[in-house]
């Protein structure tokens, strides 16, 4: 759901592993792209851990509403409304949990003329038989109107003011198509509202502060709801860095194909503390907020942040996030393989910041890989059923973390390609020192005599 700039077309995220398609077209437009879910009430945001959800939330919940109303027509699949008069209890059960079933028995798909087929919902049982029973008891409350209104009010957070004169894009999906661009314009309190809004549409409310794009996650209007209001937090940008810290990082080496490789994962949990979107330097053609120091070798890279998989691009040994870091966490997974080719190997994992926390995991295997500082102690831990030697150092400077590996095994696994040098080496080491030794021995035995 990371869409491009605000400059047509959108550009639907692509999962290439370094995306520079986005990037570029960032550039071109000379902003951010920065995808941003507003809070607001229940629609499509996972239910706050709450353990059993009822009937009405699994229906509301993204799963059935995003393609289902009640009472208010079609939508990308049928209304729902009295839909107990056409099927069982049971059949609406399969239709929640695997609709595949029915098409199988009734030899038709999709089984409503003029429909796609519905994809499965993968539901749990339980959660199947709550919302076939919230199905059958739903009515519609009274007196609500003909048309849906969003609403909201843009808040900047760094003046603490209302957002006034705020240009607001309200767009409309049918399923995953874009239909139509609504425009609004914020005024003295920060408030804007789009009103006449149809009920077999999603929405999603797209607007640019400072150059940094705000995106909400798409809504629906919910069964009996006619208003969805929302609060829109923005931020004023700055350059400086001087309030991004990186929080604790997590490091875990895990030997791959059979020791030829290991992989590097690192776990980055950043902070930005001020009240201001750090948005990097900026010049022309370039535009970064993190640096992360990677070996040249390396190979395999993924990058993802919480919001955006794979926003980095790679440039020899760093790699470069472009994204726009909002006050708050930020969590960043790197990973990459690095290939191991010599015995007694040592490789280094860099980090660019000043860490406050730093755990180094490594994957307790025959190749014997271990970190290389003094003080430096490991303990035993389990994860998963595999042993992991967990190293813990603190508050650190920028640098790196020396790994060296003492690969008993990786001679082992490696016998092929070393045996005939080791040989040749043991026949050489044995000839000279029989030439030595028993030339030795026959002189002392002659001084005997
Ligand atoms: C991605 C869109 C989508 C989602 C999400 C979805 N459905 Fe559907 N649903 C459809 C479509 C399309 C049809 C029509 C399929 C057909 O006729 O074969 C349908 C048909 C149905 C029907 C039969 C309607 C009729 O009148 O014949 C039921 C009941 C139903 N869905 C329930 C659910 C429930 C419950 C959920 C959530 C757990 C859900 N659907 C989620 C798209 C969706």
């Amino acid at each position: 759901m990371i869409l491009g700039l605000g400059c047509e077309p959108f550009i639907p995220y692509a999962s290439n592993s370094v995306n520079k398609t986005i990037m570029k077209k960032a550039f071109i437009c000379g902003s951010f792209i920065l995808v941003f879910l507003f809070f607001f009430s229940s629609q499509w945001v996972p239910p706050s851990a709450q353990a059993q959800p009822s009937g009405e939330e699994i229906f509301t919940q993204g799963k059935c509403a995003r393609c289902h109303t009640l009472g208010r027509g079609r939508f990308v699949g049928p209304d729902l409304l009295g839909v107990g008069e056409r099927y069982s209890r049971d059949d609406l059960i399969r239709w929640a949990k695997d609709p595949e079933s029915l098409y199988t028995e009734r030899k038709k798909k999709p089984i409503n003329e003029g429909y796609p087929p519905m994809p499965p919902m993968n539901l749990s049982e339980d959660d199947a038989w709550k919302v076939a029973d919230y199905l059958l008891e739903y009515m519609p409350p009274q007196g609500l109107s003909e048309s849906g209104t969003i609403m909201g009010q843009v808040r900047n957070v760094t003046t603490q003011k209302p957002q006034e004169g705020q240009d607001v894009v309200l767009i409309s999906y049918m399923g995953d198509r874009k239909e139509e661009r609504h425009f609004a314009k914020s005024d003295s309190l920060g408030v804007f509202s789009f009103s006449s809004l149809r009920w077999d549409r999603s929405y999603e409310i797209m607007l640019f502060h400072q150059g940094v794009q705000y995106v909400s996650g798409k809504m629906v209007f919910l069964p009996g709801k006619d208003e969805i209001t929302l609060d829109l937090p923005v931020y004023d940008t700055t350059s400086s860095d001087e309030n991004i810290s990186l929080r604790s990082l997590n490091l875990i080496v895990y030997p791959d194909n059979g020791g030829s490789s290991v992989n590097v994962t690192s776990l980055y949990v950043f902070e930005n503390s001020g009240d201001t979107v750090f948005t990097g330097e900026q010049t022309d053609s370039d535009t970064t907020t993190l640096v992360f120091s990677i070996p040249e070798e390396a190979e395999n890279v993924t990058f993802s942040d919480s919001v955006n998989p794979e926003a980095a691009e790679r440039k020899g040994e760093k790699l470069y996030s472009k994204l726009p870091f909002l006050p708050g966490m930020k969590r960043i997974a790197l990973g990459y393989s690095l290939p191991l080719s010599q015995i007694g190997e040592k490789f280094s994992i860099s980090f660019d910041y000043e860490v406050g926390d730093l755990a180094v995991f490594v994957r307790k295997t025959e190749l014997g890989i271990r970190v290389e500082r003094s003080g430096a102690v490991a303990e035993e831990i389990m994860i998963h059923d595999e042993a992991f030697l967990k190293y813990v150092l603190s508050d650190l400077n920028p640098g790196s973390v020396t790994v060296g590996v003492s690969n008993i095994s990786f001679l082992k696994s490696n016998m092929g390609k070393y045996l005939p040098a080791i040989l040749f080496f043991l026949f050489v080491v044995v000839g000279v020192m029989y030439f030595f030794y028993g030339k030795n021995r026959f002189s002392s035995m002659n001084s005997d005599k």
